[in-house]
């Protein structure tokens, strides 16, 4: 595609007509020049595509499709490579279906245990978020599917989504809110990326210049092109000034108008909206090319690709006394609807028509005898006496009684967020009757974020099964059952209340500001600074072997700013059971500095090994891996000094540990009027410029406490009111240029 040419060749009402959506779901393009408009749909977790009609619900048709685990179990495989193949098959789907990009996957950070959507989002922590993104990205594209990495920035509530102005400190964003962005766009490469509907600091994603392009494409390198959330302009004008190039779906009639008046007017200038123009049709040129690729789509083939992909994703959080797997001839109760018609899937953009469902009780029916009681009305949220007292004697004459408990779909969906965490009372009070007649109790949870569990001293095994798709049920039953063990660990901390959230005090805000006072202390970094008790750690999750580490070793223990030290670890499984582990790497910075978390999450690994098998994991920790954002000098700085290098099987489970000493960024001061004197004299030729600015002779004429007073005290010194406030300001500007010009 000549695309230069064709820009050449568009009017000005094609150019703004390109960069706004025909309807939903498609492009404009430019059919006088033969350009094609583009489909997009919504993803990640299957094809979401929309067709004429409405469902029993009144809602929006969609074509059938095959239904993975959401995000936060993909997150919880701590598995690149599984995120990669699961992107793999979504993008099948939507090759079979005509989609050219799916619209995922999202990557806000989970700040709140609250935040309606967390089961669309990876993790609290952006360094796993960040390999998770890249990898799904590439997953999906490499078959000729663009992604739309989602939502550009700061999405971190669903209260008052549309116009919350989040208030966030630039270290807090660069460290946390935007990392895991950060990754997914320099090493996934979106074709698209869609911004949030939110402001940031007072200015709406959509039209935010140093979102869109100061940090996306100046700092990131980013060359896609950006679209706005259905509905989030706010400006057409002004976003595509700030570098946004779609307003989707098709917007207030008139907005592809008024860039052409304002072009004219001169309020916009041809250049900018050029600049968008040019963007789309790279856009489109790759959806062309993308349908050359060659695919595979079999939905009956991606069912079963599902249930692999679940088994992978559900989180073993207790097993005492090796009550799991459940193996013999045990008589099982299983009890609660969820078993009977699980909750697989989160409400909102993301909802799929799934292909087919498999139930656990259905699943169960090749594996063992049951019995079966309903317990509850899960939509309704009741539980009827008679459902009770049945629930009760059949668990009483069990061995063992599996209970599927978990969150009702009316208490998370995009939309709107959690007001509590608990699970809905009638499940508690089932769950503590059903332990007071048998203690051979296995919860299988379906939800999408952390609930409360002030039951779970009394149970002896947990799984937490997440939204795992719509082979759900089988995977569970794959798990109980021993067909594999569990591998998956928490992407996120479970506290062991709301109040114990750092961002409780603050969250959602009030009416439209929403203050992230936490600053960087989000997950784990809050409660492990605070040494807090927590239901279950970060990076927790059990397995039915057991693994021990040995021999961790770094490839140097020196480790220079610009190079790369590989760390790895021999993992033995010394158990009975054949079994993947995943291994945590943390760099926990052991010095004097800047406030830092205990130790932050900078590398993961993840082997299978069989009973008495050994195997080697690594990963390699770079300059980020030491980095904290300086708000000073705005940039990433690395403090010199001794870090300790952890290989863990959970974030409160550190196994081994080695030290290296890191040579990083030449410390520095910040200089300005209110800057103590002696430690701008403390800086390498900083006297000597002084010397040369003012007077050879100036700090003799000083008396010696000076050295003691801001900088801007010298205007009064013996040499009189001789230094002008601009003076000063002058020569704090050279003394900080004279830092910087090395870094
Ligand atoms: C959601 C996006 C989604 C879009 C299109 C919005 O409301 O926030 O995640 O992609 O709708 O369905």
């Amino acid at each position: 595609m000549d695309i230069r040419k064709i820009i050449s060749e568009m009017t000005l009402e094609e150019k703004a007509a390109l960069c706004q959506g025909k309807n939903s779901w498609e492009t404009v393009g430019v059919p006088r020049l033969g350009i094609p408009s583009v489909w997009l749909s919504d993803g990640p977790i299957g094809v979401r595509k929309e067709i004429d009609g409405k469902d029993e619900n009144g809602e929006n048709m969609t074509e059938e499709a095959v239904c993975f685990p959401a995000m936060v179990g993909i997150a919880a495989s701590f598995d690149p490579e599984l995120a990669h193949f699961a992107g793999n098959t979504v993008a099948e789907a939507g090759r079979g279906l005509g989609v050219d990009v799916l619209l995922g996957p999202a990557m806000n950070i989970k700040r709140s245990p609250l935040c309606g959507r967390n089961f669309e989002y990876a993790s609290e922590d952006p360094y796993l978020a960040g390999q998770i993104g890249a990898a799904y990205i590439k997953g999906v594209q490499e078959k000729g599917v663009g992604t739309s990495l989602k939502h550009f920035a700061a999405n971190s509530q669903e209260t008052r989504r549309f116009s919350v102005d989040e208030r966030i400190s630039e270290r807090a964003l660069r460290e946390i809110y935007l990392a895991a962005f950060e990754n997914s766009v320099r090493d996934g490469k979106p074709w698209t990326v869609m911004c949030s509907y939110n402001k940031i600091n007072g200015v709406y994603s959509s039209e935010n210049k140093w979102l869109l392009t100061d940090v996306l494409r100046n700092d990131w390198g980013y060359e896609g092109a950006v679209m706005t959330d259905w509905g989030a302009t706010a400006d057409h004008v002004k976003g595509i000034d700030a570098g946004m190039s779609l307003e989707m779906p098709r917007g207030c009639d008139g907005d592809d108008l008024a860039v052409v008046q304002a072009v004219r007017e001169g309020r916009l200038s041809e250049e900018a909206l050029n600049r968008e123009v040019e963007r789309m049709l790279r856009l489109t040129e790759k959806c062309i090319e993308g349908k050359q690729t060659e695919y595979e789509y079999d939905a009956g083939q991606q069912h079963h690709m599902a249930r692999r992909i679940a088994r992978e994703t559900m989180v073993l959080l207790k097993n005492d006394g090796g009550l799991l797997p459940i193996r013999g001839n045990r008589k099982v109760a299983v009890i609660g609807e969820f078993a009977e018609k699980p909750r697989y899937q989160g409400g909102g953009s993301s909802h799929i028509r799934a292909t087919e469902e498999l139930s656990a009780l259905e699943a169960l029916r090749s594996v063992s005898a049951y019995t079966y009681a309903k317990g509850f009305n899960a939509d309704a949220d009741t539980m009827p006496d008679t459902l009770y007292e049945e629930a009760l004697e059949t668990a009483r004459n069990a061995d063992i009684a599996i209970l599927f408990l978990g969150l009702p779909d009316a208490y998370e969906s995009e939309g709107y967020d959690r007001t509590h965490m608990r699970i809905p009372a009638c499940q508690e009070k089932l769950l503590n009757g059903i332990l007071d007649v048998q203690k051979n109790v296995c919860v299988v949870l379906h939800n999408g974020a952390p609930v409360e569990m002030p039951w779970a001293e009394r149970v002896p095994a947990i799984l937490e099964a997440y939204l795992g798709g719509q082979a759900a049920g089988g995977a569970v039953v794959d798990l109980l059952f021993g067909a594999v063990s569990p591998c998956a660990k928490l992407a996120e901390t479970f506290p062991l209340r709301l109040e114990d959230n750092p961002s409780w005090p603050y969250y959602p805000g009030f009416r439209d500001r929403a203050d992230y006072a936490e600053g960087i202390w989000v997950g784990y970094r809050w409660y492990d600074i605070r040494k807090m008790d927590v239901l279950f750690p970060f990076g927790h999750g059990l397995s039915y072997t057991t693994f021990e580490y040995s021999d961790l070793k770094l490839s140097s223990d020196k480790f220079k700013k610009g190079n790369k030290t590989e760390v790895s670890v021999r993992v033995t499984n010394t158990g009975h059971f054949p079994a993947k582990e995943t291994v945590q790497f943390y760099v926990r910075p052991d010095h004097a500095g800047r406030p830092r978390p205990v130790r932050e999450l900078k590398g993961i690994g993840k082997i299978f090994l069989q009973p008495g098998e050994s195997g080697t994991v690594t990963a390699t920790l770079d300059e980020r891996s030491f980095a904290c954002w300086d708000e000073e000098i705005h940039d990433w700085f690395v403090e010199s000094g001794r870090y300790i290098i952890e290989a863990a099987a959970s974030s409160r489970d550190i196994r081994l540990s080695a030290a290296l000493e890191a040579e990083g960024d030449a410390e520095y001061v910040h200089v300005t009027p209110d800057t103590l004197l002696n430690e701008i004299l403390s800086v390498d030729g900083a006297q000597e410029l002084l010397e040369r600015e003012i007077g050879a002779d100036f700090l003799e004429t000083l008396p010696q406490w000076f050295r003691q007073c801001p900088f801007h005290g010298i205007r009064r010194g013996k040499t009189g009111d001789m230094i002008s406030t601009e003076r000063i300001r002058d020569l704090c500007g050279k003394l900080n240029a004279l830092q910087h010009s090395g870094k």
